[in-house]
């Protein structure tokens, strides 16, 4: 018999519901959060009520779609952290209840090793790498270089010491005007543009951790600059300045893999998280033929629960259940 699981994603401002059945996902629904365009950012608050009045329809949507019936289901998987915790709170509260009510195991999980693992789903990437592998971790919270030794076995080697490599984007969207998360959109603009017009400082940092938040200094003083010689300077080299921060954070990202590279001797590269969507990233590592790059499905990409129903399936074949009284956490170490 196949091992059916429901998986509950809440960590941020997706509230998202999915159902695995061995590696195969049946369903996978995503409900966005509109209310925070308006903020240029998550408002925590917010996020929090909309998951609350997001959770039931979108877990009862991700049943029918599947066509599974509650009482099939073996066991819930949920994301423990890291997150915001009010957000955490409502899918770890909403996991617990019908967990005790359908008289199932309950299988915690973190959230980023999920963006790693979702690797594994069935439609997910035609060819699967073995262990062990170098994760990159590319979120808006996140920016984290990963040794996977095995499915549960993995050492942080590097991370970002400020801002998240989705942040670098968000914020010098924000600078240009553009709309949150504006990671999208600038890669849509970069397309169009010419990414040596703005060379931009990539900033030394020892080993294979990460800085960010120079960049964005450097950016926001490159916009005020071309703005003040010149009123219009912003509509006009938009797509220029997209592409060209764009590289320069694709550049910086490439040293690092390449020192991890070097350190580790491993050559099996996979990414995940948001910003694992861009084109620019993507179609710089897949044309390194010394490299076996794998990138997740779009879908998979940003907060999903299919990421989080697999690990869910993996743990579940390897026993690791959890209990009621394990609290959520908005700093969970890999
Ligand atoms: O993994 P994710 O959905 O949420 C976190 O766990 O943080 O990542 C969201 C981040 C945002 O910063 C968004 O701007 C970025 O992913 N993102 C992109 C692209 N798509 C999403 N950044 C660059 N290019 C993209 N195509
Ligand atoms: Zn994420």
């Amino acid at each position: 018999m196949p091992v059916t699981i429901l998986g509950i994603e809440s960590s941020c401002d997706e509230t998202s519901a999915a159902i695995i059945s061995d590696k195969k996902i049946l369903s996978n629904v995503i409900a966005n959060q509109e209310v925070h365009k308006k903020y240029g950012g998550v408002v925590p608050e917010l996020a929090s009520r909309a998951h609350q009045k997001n959770i039931i329809p979108v877990v009862n949507q991700a049943l029918s779609k599947a066509n599974i019936a509650k009482n099939k289901i073996d066991a819930i998987a949920y994301t423990r952290g890291p997150g915001l915790l009010g957000s955490l709170l409502v899918g770890s509260s909403f996991a617990k209840s019908l967990s005790m009510s359908l008289k199932i195991p309950l299988i915690e999980v973190n959230h980023m090793q999920a963006h790693l693992l979702c690797h594994f789903i069935e439609d997910n990437c035609d060819k699967k790498t073995n262990f062990p592998f170098i994760g990159v971790n590319i979120s808006g919270g996140h920016t984290q270089i990963i040794l996977c030794k095995d499915y549960f076995n993995m050492d942080l080697i590097g991370e970002t010491l400020d801002d998240s490599i989705g942040e670098a984007f968000d914020k010098c969207g924000k600078i240009m005007g553009l709309e949150y998360p504006a990671g999208p959109l600038i890669d849509k603009n970069s397309l169009m543009g010419d990414p040596d017009k703005f060379k931009f400082t990539v900033p030394k940092v020892e080993g294979l951790d990460f800085s960010f938040s120079g960049l964005k200094t450097n950016f926001k003083r490159c916009v005020e600059k071309g703005i003040k010689a010149k009123e219009s300077f912003l509509k006009e080299e938009l797509n220029n300045l997209c592409s060209s921060i764009q590289s320069t954070i694709v550049k910086i990202l490439s040293i690092k893999i390449k020192a991890a590279v070097n350190k580790t001797g491993i050559k099996n590269i996979v990414f995940g998280g948001g910003v694992s969507a861009n084109s620019g990233i993507r179609n710089y590592f897949n044309k390194n033929k010394n490299l076996n790059v794998f990138f997740p499905k779009r879908e998979y990409t940003t907060d999903n629960a299919a990421m989080i129903a697999m690990v869910g399936y993996l743990k579940f074949k390897n026993n690791k259940f959890s209990n009621l009284d394990v609290v959520s956490k908005a700093r969970y170490k890999i």
